[in-house]
């Protein structure tokens, strides 16, 4: 394997019980013809000892244990001048908050701040590190700046808790980062994708509204991936409590009518996904004060007449021009799943439907797992459970597959 010949790498080993697998990594660095020089922090040396990391990099590794006599041979900033990436395997809670806050009082934090090459961080730490407000707002703040990140995966961790924490396997590391010196072409590079995603809120007076349970983890997570995968992305979103997903234009909209013209401002796209939980009804008698008790409804709770608010879905799929050339809705059904979605899909006009099984038992509402049928013109393909993530990586290769012309 040379994959990496003539790459260099600068891995700085933060402190942990997964350091170990640091060395791992840098054996299968090696092992591709990359050459790789090592800071080892004060508190990685209580997890690795130099000696075994110098004797897998074959050079001399830098610690902030050594004197400074070594910094003055080859300072930090010429360290990362060097290098064409600089990976941080595992990257501490601790120098991520370094490296947002833009710290620099260790050999480490020096070098990450004078790096000016990219950075990809492995993070690996507690549960609860991970989950608190600090090492999340640091995470965006580190997204924001450029930083790209492999895990943390999701297992038992060595303090015996559960969670997300763990530092990617060595071999997940090694292919971030390939992804990040050699970079894969885009599926979807050039196209143009929409998203819907979340509920609308229907305005009944200026305090209360109809909404739906959706939590928008869905759609979000299908936008993200359809920008990963290269598109030019834009989502619009009802109102959920998700970050915006990087590298999409998010339009945020509250109801169903604003969803519509904000679908309509952007539907010159190559494909589009209505994942969205559209409310189906509205009321048109909106009140502009506040219904009381005892005025309106002295007679009793008001009666809230309905209308049916425009379907987003079957607009777009039944536009003679600039019509999407793969339109996606979804049904969420809670029985005879797959016959309901078939007809769905004809009724609507759409070209795929993914249908799924919201009845209160399975979770899926607002949960992050789902289990999808996908519905296209030829067949209905039952795909295997898994994250909403993982459902969304698998739609979106497909989408790649059938705007490839293979579909
Ligand atoms: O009819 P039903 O709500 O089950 O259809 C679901 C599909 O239709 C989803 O893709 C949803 O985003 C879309 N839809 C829509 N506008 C509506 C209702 C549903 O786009 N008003």
């Amino acid at each position: 394997m040379t994959q990496l010949s003539g790459k260099h790498i600068l891995l700085i080993i933060g402190g942990g019980i997964a350091a170990y697998k640091a060395l791992e990594l840098v054996r299968l660095i090696r092992k591709a013809d990359g050459s790789v020089d090592a800071i080892l922090t004060r508190a990685g040396a209580e997890f690795v000892t130099p000696m075994s990391v110098t004797a897998l990099t074959g050079a001399q590794v830098r610690t902030d244990l050594f004197d400074l006599g070594e910094e003055a041979e080859m300072g930090h900033i010429e360290a990362s001048r060097a290098a064409d990436l600089v990976v941080v395997a595992p990257a501490t809670a601790d120098l991520m908050a370094k490296l947002a806050g833009g710290l620099a009082n260790d050999l480490a934090s020096t070098t990450l701040l004078a790096a000016d090459k990219p950075v990809l961080m492995a993070p690996a730490m507690n549960v609860a590190m991970w989950h608190h407000p600090a090492t999340v707002r640091n995470l965006g703040i580190l997204i924001a700046d450029g930083v790209s990140f492999v895990g943390p995966g999701e297992g038992e961790m060595a303090c015996g808790e559960f969670g997300p924490g763990r530092l990617a396997e060595p071999e997940e590391i090694f292919g971030a980062i390939i992804e990040a010196l050699l970079p894969t072409p885009k599926p979807l590079a050039g196209a143009r994708a929409l998203v819907t995603s979340g509920p609308t809120h229907e305005p009944i007076d200026p305090v209360r509204y109809f909404a739906n349970r959706s939590s928008g983890k869905q759609g979000h997570a299908i936008a993200a991936a359809l920008a990963a995968a290269g598109a030019e992305t834009y989502l619009v979103t009802g109102p959920v409590a998700l970050a915006d997903p990087p590298g999409v234009a998010v339009t945020h909209v509250q109801t169903a009518r604003d969803m519509l013209a904000a679908v309509s401002a952007s539907a010159k796209v190559d494909v589009a996904v209505f994942a969205a939980a559209v409310a189906d009804w509205r009321t048109p008698d909106e009140a502009d004060q506040k219904i009381k008790k005892g005025g309106k409804a002295k007679a009793g709770p008001p009666k809230i007449d309905l209308v049916e608010n425009p379907d987003i879905l079957a607009v777009v799929s039944s536009l003679s021009e600039d019509r999407p050339g793969l339109v996606i809705g979804f049904a969420a059904e809670t029985e005879n799943i797959i016959s309901h979605a078939k007809a769905k899909r004809k009724r609507k006009g759409c070209d795929w439907m993914v249908a799924n099984d919201v009845s209160p038992e399975t979770g899926i509402m607002g949960g992050d797992r789902t289990r999808v049928h996908l519905i296209t013109e030829a067949q209905a393909e039952t795909w295997p459970e898994g994250t909403k993530t993982e459902i969304a990586a698998r739609l979106v290769a497909r989408i790649a597959l059938a705007l490839g012309g293979e579909s």
